[in-house]
């Protein structure tokens, strides 16, 4: 669950949108916020960033509940559907994917790009 006391996600002057402050996650956590009405998943995985598309295509879990694997994936905690997190592919179900997002960090935020048709 994410702190009360954090910013809600917001537009930037630049067009990228403020997810979190970085210290929100730190190696081996992700979670998940609505950027712009679009749930947005952020972990980080040995020291990088990744952003993707929160709600599982199975049956609607949020990705942010499930279990970060060694591999870089992440595994859906209600069926364990399993998700490379920097292609968004599943790795169990061919076809199933969720969207990826450019993630960056500026000035101790995390920020993300939404494409104009991201919703
Ligand atoms: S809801 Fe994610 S695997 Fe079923």
């Amino acid at each position: 669950m994410t702190d009360p006391r954090t910013p809600s996600p917001y537009e930037r002057d630049d067009g990228r949108w403020f997810v979190a402050p970085s210290t929100l996650v730190l190696e081996g956590e992700v979670i998940s916020r609505r950027v712009r009405d679009v749930p947005v998943a952020v972990a980080r995985h040995r020291g990088r960033l990744h952003a993707f598309g929160a709600l599982c295509p199975h049956q609607g879990s949020d990705l942010a509940d499930g279990i970060l694997e060694p591999e870089g994936t992440i595994a859906c905690a209600w069926h364990l559907w399993s998700f490379e997190m920097s292609t968004g592919r599943c790795t169990m179900i061919e076809g199933a994917s969720v969207p990826v997002f450019e993630v960056d960090e500026v000035d101790g935020d995390i920020v993300v790009t939404l494409a104009a048709d991201d919703a």
